[in-house]
């Protein structure tokens, strides 16, 4: 019984998806996940300061209170495509490297991170498909 369970986590973990970046010129057009991205929970994430916390630099259509250092999210789902908003929020050093957007999914190549948070990226793969399935679709201008 012992063995199997212990077939059983190896083999789990041998099943998960490496969180290497499989970036494809300014684009990750694989989803990281085999679940779709759920759009209700992507508003959620982004408008919540300790998971995306997006609103500390861009404008979000529907709320009130925002920083400006950034280009507003409106109208980024027709701006972008999905494998392109994907890179930008998995890792957008790889478009702009001198940006201050934190990279969501990144965890090499980090510096100073708390011991809790080591090795973590700051958001799931799922959070990341579920944060760009809303960001694609901010078709509009608001
Ligand atoms: C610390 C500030 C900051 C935070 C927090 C931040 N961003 Fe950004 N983001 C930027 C800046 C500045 C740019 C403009 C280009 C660059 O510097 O990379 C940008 C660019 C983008 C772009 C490309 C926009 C375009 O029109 O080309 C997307 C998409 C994006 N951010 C999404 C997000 C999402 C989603 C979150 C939250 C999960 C987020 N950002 C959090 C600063 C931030």
């Amino acid at each position: 019984m012992r063995l199997l369970l212990g077939c059983a986590a190896v083999c789990f973990a041998a099943a998960l998806p490496a969180q290497g970046i499989d970036a494809v010129g300014d684009a990750i057009p694989k989803p990281l996940t085999a679940e779709p991205g759920d759009a209700a929970r992507g508003r959620s994430i982004v408008v919540t300061r300790d998971q995306g916390g997006c609103t500390l630099c861009h404008a979000v259509p529907g709320e009130q209170r925002f920083g400006n250092i950034a280009p507003t999210l409106a109208g980024v789902g027709a701006r972008l495509s999905v494998g392109q908003l994907r890179l930008r929020v998995a890792d957008s050093t790889r478009v702009t490297p001198d940006t201050p957007m934190p990279a969501y999914y990144r965890t090499e190549g980090l510096h100073q991170v708390a011991a809790a948070y080591r090795g973590k990226p700051i958001l799931s793969a799922q959070q990341v498909e579920d944060v760009v399935a809303w960001l694609a679709t901010l078709k509009g201008p608001k």
